[in-house]
């Protein structure tokens, strides 16, 4: 079966990019979010980049109303129910995920594929949530999705070949660079980043430097394009606390504990960029 149409559950920051450059693509994208109001930030998020684009002169117009054209908000899961591709992309937390995949197993027809955009749970534990586990696969793309090329696609022991080759043609189709791994916790990208930002914000906790010079030596001494606490803020500090707590459980290695100042900014509602408040204040202008 060819992808075609494809469902994205979640419109925060990774399913609106997911779901933009889907649509920008040309296929038939039908985005799901749990409230109106959530569904409109996120809509309005694809708006506010294809408008950017427009000005930094990298489309035009017309390019962002055939995308816009493509894209379909909806509320109702069972919206998703003829796509032959859907990625589920909401908050990192098993439950949630475990109802998520069940409800989208009752709804979507027998060859669709569903896929997680998940950044550190085990894609072979998802697949047991689910009654055709060989058609559920890891999707990890990087954020901001628009701008980053690379997808991490994650088998498992039980994934079919077929579907592999499908995602990995559909990968290649809206313009990314795929890389296969194995379903081993943070796959690539996740196992060697996250240890790292969290290592930053440890060395931020202890007083080694202030922020702006931990984030300016890694962007000066090692040309990063940012420092790993502005990163942070980017991912969002919820977000990286989440992966955090589940690459531990799994690994049991003190580097990928969460330090205690991320768990109290969490804990204080400072979720980094999204939130307006993480290690820098979004809330006025944008830090360079
Ligand atoms: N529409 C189209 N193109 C746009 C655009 C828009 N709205 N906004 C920017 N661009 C283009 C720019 O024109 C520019 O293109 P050229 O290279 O052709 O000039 C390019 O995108 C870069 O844009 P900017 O110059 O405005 O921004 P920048 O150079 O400061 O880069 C960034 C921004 C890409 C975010 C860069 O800072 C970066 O790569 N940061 C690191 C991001 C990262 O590491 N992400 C991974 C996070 S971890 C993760 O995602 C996994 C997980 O599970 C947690
Ligand atoms: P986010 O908090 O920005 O967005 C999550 C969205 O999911 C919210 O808008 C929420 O309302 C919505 N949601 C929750 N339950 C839902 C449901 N049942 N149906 C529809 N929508 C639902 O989070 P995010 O940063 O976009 O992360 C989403 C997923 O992508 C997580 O698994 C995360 O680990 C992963 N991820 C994040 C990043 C990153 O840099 N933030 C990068 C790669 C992967």
């Amino acid at each position: 079966m060819a992808i075609h149409r494809i469902g994205v559950v979640g419109c925060g920051l990774m399913g609106s990019g997911i779901a933009q450059v889907s649509a920008q693509a040309g296929f038939p994208t039908v985005v799901r979010e749990v409230s109106p109001n959530a569904l409109e930030k996120g809509l309005g998020a694809i708006r506010r980049f294809l408008d950017g684009g427009i000005e930094k002169g990298k489309l035009t117009a017309a390019d962002a109303d055939r995308t816009l054209a493509h894209l379909q908000g909806t509320t109702d899961l069972k919206a998703l129910g003829d796509c032959d591709l859907v990625i589920e992309a909401i908050v990192e937390n098993l439950p949630a995920k475990q109802d998520l995949l069940a409800s989208l197993d009752a709804i979507v027809k027998p060859g669709a594929v569903l896929a997680s955009n998940t950044s550190s749970l085990s894609i072979t534990q998802l697949a047991t949530f689910v009654r055709r586990p060989e058609r559920l696969i890891g999707l990890h793309f990087f954020n901001p999705v628009p701008l980053m090329k690379l997808v991490e696609l994650v088998r498992t022991v039980r994934t079919d070949d077929t579907v592999v080759a499908e995602v990995d043609a559909w990968c290649r189709a809206i313009g990314k660079t795929v890389v296969t791994c194995g379903d081993s916790t943070g796959f690539v990208v996740n196992r060697l980043l996250v240890p790292y930002m969290l290592d930053a914000i440890r060395a931020y906790e202890q007083g080694l430097a202030g922020r702006d010079d931990i984030d300016a030596a890694m962007k000066l001494g090692c040309g990063h394009p940012m420092g790993p606490l502005l990163l942070a803020d980017y991912v969002g500090l919820d977000t990286t606390f989440y992966i955090a707590e589940i690459m531990f459980d799994e690994f049991k290695e003190p580097r990928f504990a969460a330090p205690p100042l991320l768990r109290r900014m969490v804990m204080a509602g400072w979720h980094g960029r999204k939130s307006g408040r993480g290690f820098y204040d979004w809330s006025t202008t944008p830090p360079s």
